[in-house]
């Protein structure tokens, strides 16, 4: 076993941390309050390759492996959460599944643009009536012709206000559950579909969600994501890709509280001496650096498996239920040993705290993930 990053891996990485410490860290804060999103910073992602990290060159991607992507996503969320699920949202949920399932035509068409960073995707699985329970959708797709006419709503869309196509998730033959569920790629400017504000949340304030209308939207056959029926494991394996996304932004939030707490409680004195020297916060402090270190390995497990190939649907569940929960208790622990301050909004660990949260609900809660990793310890 090798702990050893490439040369690559570690190029890619330490770029991430530079344009993260110059263009992210600065922002964050003002961006969260003013719930800006932040457009110029994700054009710059696109320049850098970080839009498709592990979409091959020629289909407009950088051409890394899923490692270097996990490595990315820490880096960029360390900076800015925000723009870790911008970014993760594009890579895992929108061109992952187009370049696994797409034609040659689909993936000139959908994929090489967005990979580029040239145009923004989005994915829609979940529905007023369908979160956890994702088999149990409402939006229908009616053969008609050359096009499928799609009707249904879809909401928590991250990207939706923005993005230019979707990977959308629809019934094509109701009567066979999530057999008869097919997956589209459709363009958000087609005429009869609606997008609502934005939602307004605790965290993750520069990204956006909203809600997505489809009334009567004629939508191409060509745009068929896979086979008809096909779509729930389209839209299963694609989030055992976004579920390793999601545990590497966990970690970044976390190692950004961690960071934070650790430069605090050296400056910081109390009973004549700088608080990181009594026992009760030093402790604390390597707890957090335990947590940070067993998430990560689990989040490089997962992108390692991913890249040679392997099903990981259950070691990417591992990564995402540890890392997430890890990144509340770190950010808690954080936000702690700033005392008052913590709690302040002149101080960056209430984003930080209020970040993590969310990535103990999205690309599955805490609980599907244990539903995922117990049905697989039952099956073996
Ligand atoms: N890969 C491939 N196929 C898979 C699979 C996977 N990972 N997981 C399941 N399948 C297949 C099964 O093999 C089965 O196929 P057959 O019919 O051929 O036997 C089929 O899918 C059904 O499997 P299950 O019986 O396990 O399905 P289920 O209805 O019990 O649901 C679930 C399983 C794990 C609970 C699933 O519904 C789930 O993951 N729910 C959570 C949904 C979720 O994560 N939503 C996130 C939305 S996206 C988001 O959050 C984006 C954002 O904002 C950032």
């Amino acid at each position: 076993m090798d702990f050893e990053l490439t040369e690559t891996q570690r190029m890619l990485r330490d770029t991430c941390r530079e344009f993260a410490e110059r263009e992210l860290v600065p922002n964050a804060r003002r961006w969260d309050e003013e719930h800006h999103f932040p457009v110029e910073a994700v054009r710059k992602l696109g320049e850098l390759g970080l839009m498709g990290v592990a979409v091959p060159e020629e289909w407009g991607g950088a051409g890394a492996d899923n490692v270097s992507y996990a490595l990315a996503m820490e880096e960029i969320s360390r900076g800015c959460a925000s723009t870790g699920v911008i970014m993760s949202v594009n890579n895992s949920l929108y061109c992952d599944p187009i370049l696994r399932y797409g034609t040659e035509e689909q993936k000139r068409e959908w994929l090489v643009p967005f990979a580029r960073g040239e145009k923004l995707g989005c994915f829609g699985l979940t529905e007023p009536d369908a979160g956890s329970d994702a088999a149990a959708q409402k939006t229908t797709a009616v053969r008609d012709g050359d096009f499928y006419v799609i009707n249904g709503a879809k909401n928590w869309i991250t990207n939706g206000t923005r993005a230019d196509a979707i990977v959308l998730f629809a019934m094509t033959n109701k009567e066979a559950g999530h057999r008869g569920i097919s997956a589209f790629i459709v363009d958000l400017n087609t005429p009869g579909v609606t997008r609502a504000p934005a939602d307004r949340k605790l965290g993750i304030n520069a990204s956006e969600s909203c809600s997505l209308y489809f009334e009567n939207v004629r939508v191409p056959a060509k745009n068929l994501l896979g086979k008809e029926g096909e779509g729930f494991k389209v839209a299963m394996s694609t989030l055992d890709g976004g579920r390793i996304g999601i545990a590497a932004q966990a970690v970044g939030i976390a190692r950004a509280a961690y960071e934070a707490a650790l430069a605090y409680a050296k400056q910081r004195k109390s009973f004549g001496k700088p608080i990181a020297e009594h026992q009760a916060i030093a402790f604390m402090l390597a707890d957090m650096a335990t947590d940070i270190d067993a998430a990560r390995l689990l989040v490089l497990r997962a992108a390692a498996l991913k890249d040679q190939g392997v099903r990981h649907t259950a070691e990417s569940s591992m990564a995402k239920l540890y890392a997430s929960e890890m990144s509340h208790r770190v950010t808690h622990k954080a936000l702690q040993i700033h005392g008052g301050y913590g709690y302040s909004k002149e101080f960056d660990v209430e984003r930080y705290y209020r970040d993590s949260r969310i990535t103990e609900i999205y690309e599955g809660t805490s609980e599907i993930q244990r539903i995922v990793i117990s049905a697989n310890l039952l099956k073996a």
